[in-house]
Order: C-alpha cells, then sequence, then structure tokens
C-alpha cells in the first residue's frame, strides 16, 4: 500500500512542481472512494477556480504520470486515487502475511534512515512517577518503539531531574531527621522526608540557605553529600524501574541532569567569550528575542551564587547529545507548561550559531483530569501512577468476573444459539496475568488516544470499558481473530496462506477491512512526523470496527472451501495488523480475556 501512496504522491509532486509526500495525501473514510485523496482547496483558492474544476483538470494531467495499477478520478474538490482492486488484493494480502508470527508488514530496514534523539519519560528524582508522568512516557515509548520499526536510528533518552537545589534540601533533611547512608529507605520515605523538610521550610527561612549551601557542596564534589545523592537517585530508580517494567519501557540512556555537569564550565566560557552573557542583578543570563522581534524573559545560565541552573544543564546536554550521535531530529516529550524553557533553550543555540539547534523540537502534552470520586480522594494532592494502574486493575477484575457469570448463566439456561458452554476456570495466576495485561492496556491506551496536547480525562469506567472505544476493546478484538483461527484448526479446516484465493474477497466488507489493512504504514509514518500515537491509536479502532463488520456480514467457516481459505487469511492478517499496532502501542496482548 506504501507503494502504492508513494507513486501516487510523486505522480502529485510532478505537477505541482514541488514536494509532495505520502502524509499529505488524504486517506478517505470509505475506501471505496478511494484509496488516498489530494484536496484541491488550497490550489483553487490560488488560482480563483472552484475546487471541483481544479480536482477535473488535474486528475487528467496526474493520471499521464501514475502507473497503470492506479486510477486518477476527480470526486468533488478531490482526485481521488485507486489501486486496482484485484491487483491490491493480491499484493496486499501476500505483503501482510509474509514471514512468520507478525510478519514485516510496515516494517522498513532497521537504520536505514535518519538518527533521531528521542528524550521522554524524565521524572524527577525523590518524587514517585504520578499518573501525569505516564503521557511522555507512554508516548515517547511508542514513538521510540515506531521509530526503530520504521528504520529510523533511534537513541532514546531519559533525562532524571536528579541535579538542583532540592537535592541539597534532602541533606538538610537526611540530617534533621537522624537519617544515616545506612538507613534502608523506601521511595515512600524518601517522599516523605522530601515533603517533611519543604513544610518546615516555610517556618524555618534558613533551611533555604541550608539546602543552598549543601547544594553548592554536591557540585563541589564533596564526598559526604555525593554518597547521599547517590543514595536518593537509586532509591528513585529502583521504584521507577519497577513501574517502566510493568509498561514495557527501557532506554538507551538514563543520563540525568547530573550527567552533564562537567560540561557546565566549558559551557558558560564558551557563551561568556561569544559575547552572548550579559551580566543581570549578579547573575549571568542570555537575553532574548523571537522570530517576531518580541522580547522573551532571558535564559539564566548562572545565579549570582556561581550555581547552574536547569536550562544550563538542558544546553549543555543539547551539545554532548549532537556530539555524540550527530542527530537529524531531536524531540523532547515535555509537558506544555515547559513551551518557553523549551524555545528559550533552541534560541540560545541557534544564537551559539549552531547549525543543528533547527533540528530540535519540544512535543508537549496535556494534563491529566480525574472523574468520578473513586480517583479524586486517594491520596490527596497527586494520584501516583501506581494508584492509576491499582485502580483500573480493580476494575478489569470485576469486569472479568462479570463476564464468567454472566457466560455460565447463559450456558445454564442455554438461552444463546449453538449452546453456549461455560468457559474455562482459570487459575489466579493466569487470571492476574491477564487482569494486569488487560488493566495496563487500557491505561495506556486511553493516554494515547486522547491527543498529546489534549488533557486526559481519567474516567475508570470508561477506560476499562470491554465494549467502548478501549485498549480492551481492542485486545479482545485480537483474542477473537485468535479464537476464530484456533476453532478452524480443532475443527480440521486447515489453511495454509495461498493467496490465489484472495480474489475471492469481493464483498464490500472484505474491501473495507483489507484496504484498511494496508494501510498501517501510512499511519506509522503520520504518527511519526506529527508525534501523535493518536493517529495509530484511532485506526487500530477503525480496523477494529471493520473487522467487526466483516465477521457479522461474512461467514467465515463456511462451505466454500476455497472461500473459507481466504476469509481466514483476511482474519489472519487483521489479527497481525491488530498485533503489531498494540505492541508498538505498548499495549499487551493476554491470550485470552
Ligand atoms: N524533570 C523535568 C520535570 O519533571 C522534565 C525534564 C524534561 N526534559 C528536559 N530536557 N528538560 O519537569
Amino acid at each position: 500500500m506504501e507503494r502504492f501512496a508513494n507513486q501516487a504522491a510523486q505522480a502529485v509532486e510532478k505537477i505541482l512542481g514541488r514536494r509532495f509526500s505520502a502524509n499529505e495525501l488524504e486517506l478517505p473514510p470509505d475506501p471505496a472512494f478511494g484509496d488516498f485523496g489530494f484536496p484541491c482547496f488550497k490550489l483553487a483558492k490560488e488560482e480563483k477556480k472552484s475546487p471541483a474544476a481544479v480536482a477535473q483538470e488535474l486528475a487528467e494531467k496526474i493520471a499521464a504520470h501514475l502507473p497503470p495499477e492506479i486510477t486518477s478520478k476527480a470526486v468533488g474538490p478531490y482526485v481521488n486515487f485507486l489501486v486496482k482492486p484485484d491487483v491490491l488484493t493480491s499484493s496486499l494480502l501476500s505483503d501482510i502475511l509474509k514471514g512468520e508470527n507478525l510478519g514485516t508488514y510496515g516494517s522498513l530496514p532497521p537504520e536505514t534512515r535518519g538518527s533521531w534523539v528521542l528524550e521522554y519519560s524524565s521524572p524527577n528524582v525523590a518524587k514517585p512517577l504520578n499518573s501525569y508522568h505516564l503521557r511522555p512516557t507512554a508516548l515517547g515509548a511508542a514513538l521510540d518503539r515506531i521509530g526503530r520499526f520504521r528504520g529510523f536510528k533511534v537513541v532514546s533518552i531519559n533525562h532524571l531531574g536528579d541535579w538542583g537545589k532540592q537535592y541539597g534540601m534532602l541533606a538538610v533533611a537526611f540530617k534533621k531527621y537522624g537519617k544515616t547512608l545506612a538507613d534502608e529507605l523506601s521511595m515512600r520515605e524518601l517522599v516523605d522526608l522530601y515533603v517533611q523538610i519543604n513544610a518546615d521550610a516555610k517556618e524555618q527561612p534558613e533551611i533555604q540557605q541550608q539546602a543552598r549551601d549543601a547544594f553548592l557542596k554536591l557540585e563541589q564534589n564533596d564526598p559526604e553529600m555525593t554518597a547521599l545523592w547517590k543514595k536518593c537517585v537509586q532509591i528513585s530508580l529502583r521504584d521507577f524501574d519497577r513501574l517502566y517494567a510493568r509498561l514495557g519501557v527501557s532506554f538507551d540512556h538514563i543520563w540525568g541532569e547530573s550527567f552533564y555537569r562537567a560540561q557546565l564550565a566549558p559551557l558558560t566560557e564558551a557563551l561568556r567569550k561569544s559575547g552572548l552573557l550579559v551580566e543581570s542583578e549578579g547573575a549571568w543570563v542570555v537575553p532574548l528575542t523571537d522570530e517576531g522581534g518580541r522580547e522573551l524573559p532571558p535564559c539564566i545560565v548562572q545565579k549570582s551564587d556561581g550555581a547552574t541552573l536547569y536550562a544550563t544543564r538542558d544546553l549543555a546536554a543539547a551539545i554532548y547529545r549532537y556530539e555524540h550521535f550527530k542527530f537529524d531530529r531531536m524531540t523532547y516529550i515535555v509537558g506544555g507548561e515547559q513551551k518557553l524553557h523549551f524555545q528559550q533553550i533552541f534560541l540560545v543555540l541557534k544564537k551559539m550559531g549552531l547549525p543543528w539547534a533547527d533540528r530540535c523540537e519540544h512535543v508537549p502534552f496535556g494534563l491529566y483530569k480525574f472523574k468520578g470520586a473513586k480517583m479524586s480522594t486517594r491520596k490527596g494532592i497527586f494520584v501516583t501512577l501506581e494508584d492509576v494502574l491499582m485502580v483500573a486493575k480493580e476494575r478489569v477484575f470485576e469486569l472479568m468476573e462479570k463476564r464468567v457469570q454472566d457466560a455460565a448463566a447463559a450456558a445454564a439456561a442455554a438461552t444463546s444459539p449453538a449452546g453456549a458452554t461455560a468457559p474455562a476456570p482459570m487459575s489466579i495466576e493466569t487470571k492476574d496475568q491477564i487482569a494486569e495485561a488487560v488493566a495496563v492496556g487500557a491505561v495506556v491506551f486511553h493516554d494515547l488516544h486522547t491527543d498529546p496536547v489534549k488533557d486526559v480525562d481519567f474516567d475508570v469506567d470508561r477506560v476499562v470499558d470491554f465494549e467502548g472505544e478501549t485498549g480492551p476493546y481492542l485486545q479482545y478484538a485480537h483474542t477473537r481473530c485468535k479464537a476464530i483461527l484456533r476453532k478452524a484448526t480443532e475443527s480440521g479446516t486447515s489453511f495454509s496462506y495461498v493467496t490465489e484465493n484472495s480474489s475471492l474477497l469481493t464483498h464490500p466488507a472484505e474491501m473495507a477491512l483489507l484496504k484498511t489493512l494496508g494501510r498501517l504504514p501510512l499511519h506509522l509514518e503520520r504518527t511519526l512526523s506529527f508525534s501523535k500515537a493518536s493517529q495509530l491509536a484511532h485506526y487500530l479502532i477503525e480496523v477494529t470496527k471493520l473487522f467487526g463488520n466483516f465477521y457479522r456480514d461474512c461467514r467465515v467457516l463456511g462451505d466454500d472451501p476455497k472461500l473459507t481459505q481466504a476469509r481466514l487469511m483476511l482474519v489472519e492478517a487483521t489479527r497481525r495488523i491488530l498485533a503489531r499496532g498494540l505492541t508498538l502501542l505498548g499495549v499487551p496482548l493476554p491470550e485470552r480475556m
């Protein structure tokens, strides 16, 4: 499918006389109208003609540049492209079914495209991961997997917040509350210490100065301070790792802010030499104006007491990463409230004359909002990620329980056709594994399916609803594909992937499903260029709906063995696309539900 999209885009490019990528083609919701569409609104405006008239003209011109498998036709204000159905069915099915298990459909050979530094998750040490951290973690991990799958050389970095005055604060807390290096502390206890000292600092202002002094000592490599700080980092990382493991997330590098500390002095020196640094009330800053010439708050590089700041470390980090990875793109997945910070960082890099400065981008995201009493009353100030997963898992258990009861009741009453059978009993371990996979899948999918820049409305009943547009709905569709294939094998219908039968797939529901399955690579490419996993999430929902229509309208295990073969192939192709898409998003695939 991707090949055809590229061919269509090339034909458009020839006519327009400018770069035109397949990403710019629209994907008509009903593929019966066309596989891709080129909207003519913009051109029409430029040429002061009606979009439909422009579409008419273009359709003919473009046709001359298309290979014989693709036709073009004006449909209202669009030029639509249609791949000849017989070409499409045979080539698509065999492409999707190539290779074992999930095959390679939609992938590009590893490391054949540019290098991409992707920074995500980046929580602060001595604070638990909270629900909000799911956003950069889940989105970053999804882009990371998809990027690699699509041939980019991805370097993932977790930029831990592990440096700054707050670690001086913790050191003061250790002393003040009689804790020592020898004490075994849990994350909870560490957080409590931090909360306590901050509360005390309100009453006793001298604590602030003590913390500043302590941090300065840490910056000067004081051994006692360094040991305390290391301990705090270790306790936190252990806690983060537990959650990262549940989410299936890992990084190439966990390079916190502290990692770049040797680069800070040379950086300030370079800035000073270049004349960019200006003294302001004892501190050193880079004055900034944006592209429109508007004044921005200056970027503070060094405080009056000589201490460095968050921004200093980001500047050093960017330069270090470029020197090491010569990236073609660097993406920071960080909350929208840091928009100004990144604007400042990128501007300073530009002022430093670094030609790669405009390869850096900040992908912002929104907040978490909790609905329903269940969540908002827990733990007060914030809801930890662990809490969110726990609440989701409890709800999944309830729903699983209910399913079992409903199925047993139906079997007992034998009201359903074909004599429903009671589901096989599950061991506690299996049940727990499934509930974990469903809960993680539900929470992750819900987050990713929300446009990153919007806030996430979290209502646990909606998030885990097996029937809504949710992770569990997709996971269930996947298990259903597997069940159909299993049933076919059990009933002696052996099937092999013989694609000559694919020409039998002519029913509109079959065509719509197959064509949509073929769009996976196009959606992956769009997911990467817009940095929105919601693109892929919505696509998978569409696949699931079309699969539902197909299953409703076409009998898979019918009397005609050839048609049965073809339909089983379509079920297997659906299974692969769903499994691939969900895995790339970080949604686990339970065996059964
Ligand atoms: N640790 C920061 C926070 O929790 C986010 C770090 C974002 N990344 C960066 N390079 N500044 O707010």
